[in-house]
């Protein structure tokens, strides 16, 4: 008989662990951090929480065998090629992806995918009951897996589940233009809670199944068709690890490092940074659009100003994603062929991932941090930059349509289709007197150091533990943020 499995009381499930698993040509297997927001969140909430994370270790094929890594048992899901290609690149990322972002690319429909999405999530439902512990609290994560939380329930009806969207809910219109919106909706009705990171997120969602289920909704609650349960759908915005970021920032090494980074950059008046996944819901052609557009009119320039952009390369495999590469390479290469001087480039491009280290130190030796996604469920980047800057310094310009500018709407917003709207915001971030921009920077700090990782999982599993016979008490948004 196999020995008994080690079960846990919580169960993190997420599309990915938060350590890919990449094999070199001669067959040397190295893990690296896995790209995104969700593992910065989630790794930080899991430290000295003992658990289990399930997920996709990165590479199609067999899985390895679960390991524990940093007091966190990784329990690894293989995904065959197929799965990779029809489960995640395609309906994943082609289908979802584009209509939970506003439809800025068009959304691609294959029955196929969604057959591949069903299985795949059927297969995580399966790997989550075998690791869960009688009772346990499941905690589900992300548009991948939508379908978890019912499949679950029918398989342990004795776990707690919660679910939390890492991006935006769409409105109903745009949501009910996909063919499995009911099932969709019926397998997020299988959990306890959903969590979303804004009201109008949560909002959404309600409309959605009372429009396309016909479900009963009072407030945030929605009765499940057939049963005595109800379901309730708040929004709790994510954050980041401030405390840690913080101190980290504060390493005398990564101050040095920013100096550094100044100098090698010719010690430019103002350093402008970007820091995206190269996607295109991330608005890095509106960006190089406004900057170009300052530099042909001379309003800025080499070697004064100069723009680091730093692109995480994302689903490469994905036409969208590899058009918006090509696009973006050339836009710089223009950019620098006609607007650079020797010895200092309009644009940095470094399409790279980095360690945490330097991220910090890129933050701290930034006057200005774009933030112009056209749709982004949070954006931490956001986040994490005015974490780094204790000493006050900087300037965030921010995206109306982030989560983050609900909560962070003292920055220097902007409409990122509005490129005069934008030129005039990056112009403002650059000349607005240090003493209102320390002003400003203290305002945004204090409101992710009150709002941080921590209070955020605290919060949700609080919520999740007592759904839905407690209301989320509203947190405190600013009063015109609260959309
Ligand atoms: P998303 O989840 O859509 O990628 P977020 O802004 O919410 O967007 O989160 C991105 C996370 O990835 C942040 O923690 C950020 O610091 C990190 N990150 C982005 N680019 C890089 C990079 N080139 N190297 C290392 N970390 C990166
Ligand atoms: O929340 C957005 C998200 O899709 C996360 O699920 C993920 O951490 C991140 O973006 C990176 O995307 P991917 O896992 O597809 O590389």
């Amino acid at each position: 008989m196999p020995p008994a499995r080690q079960t846990y009381d919580l169960v993190i499930a997420a599309n990915r662990l938060p350590v890919d698993q990449v094999t070199a040509p001669d067959g040397q297997v190295e893990w690296r951090r896995s790209p995104g927001g969700l593992v910065t969140a989630m790794e930080s909430v899991m430290q000295g929480r003992a658990g289990a994370w399930v997920g996709w270790a990165g590479e199609p094929g067999e899985p390895p065998e679960p390991f524990d890594e940093g007091g966190i048992h990784l329990h690894p899901l293989g995904l065959s090629a197929a799965d990779v290609r029809d489960y995640y690149e395609g309906f994943s990322n082609d289908t979802l992806w584009p209509i939970y972002h506003d439809v800025i690319v068009p959304a691609t429909f294959h029955r196929e995918w969604w057959t591949s999405y069903q299985s795949v999530n059927a297969r995580f439902a399966e790997a989550i009951a075998e690791v869960a512990a009688e009772k346990a609290t499941v905690w589900v994560h992300d548009y991948q897996l939508q379908l978890v939380p019912a499949l679950l329930r029918r398989l342990r009806p004795d776990v707690r589940i919660g679910w939390f969207n890492h991006i935006p809910f769409p409105p109903v219109e745009l949501f009910a233009q996909l063919p499995w919106r009911g099932q969709l909706l019926e397998g997020l009705l299988g959990a306890d809670f959903l969590g979303f990171q804004r009201q109008a997120d949560a909002r959404n969602f309600v409309r959605a199944c009372r429009q396309l289920l016909q479900a009963q909704t009072r407030g945030d609650l929605v009765q499940v068709d057939g049963t005595d349960r109800q379901v309730r759908a708040s929004a709790i915005p994510i954050s980041v690890d401030f405390k840690g970021l913080e101190a980290l920032s504060k390493q005398p090494e990564v101050i040095e490092r920013a100096r550094a980074i100044r100098a090698s950059l010719g010690d430019p008046r103002v350093l402008m940074l970007g820091v995206d996944r190269l996607d295109y819901t991330k608005g890095i052609r509106h960006r190089l659009k406004a900057y170009e557009e300052l530099l042909v009119e001379r309003r800025i320039g080499p070697p004064e100003v100069t723009l680091v952009q730093v692109a995480t390369p994302s689903r490469e495999r994905v036409a969208a994603y590899r058009n918006l590469r090509s696009e973006i390479e050339q836009t710089v290469g223009r950019i620098n062929g006609e607007l650079s001087q020797i010895g200092s480039p309009a644009v940095h491009y470094l399409h790279h991932s980095y360690p945490r280290e330097e991220m910090a130190a890129l933050f701290l030796a930034a006057d200005v941090m774009l933030v112009t996604p056209l749709r982004d469920g949070m954006n931490l980047v956001a986040k994490e930059y005015v974490t780094c800057r204790h000493d006050l310094g900087g300037a965030l310009v921010l995206s109306e349509f982030t989560g983050a500018w609900h909560e962070l709407h003292q920055a220097f917003a902007c409409n990122p289709h509005d490129i005069e709207g934008l030129k005039q915001a990056i112009l403002r971030a650059i000349n607005t007197p240090t003493k209102d921009k320390q002003r400003i920077m203290r305002a945004l700090r204090r409101r992710v150091s009150e709002h941080d990782v921590q209070r955020w999982a605290a919060r949700y599993l609080a919520a999740l533990a007592a759904a839905p016979e407690q209301a989320l008490p509203e947190q405190a948004l600013p009063q015109e943020a609260r959309q």
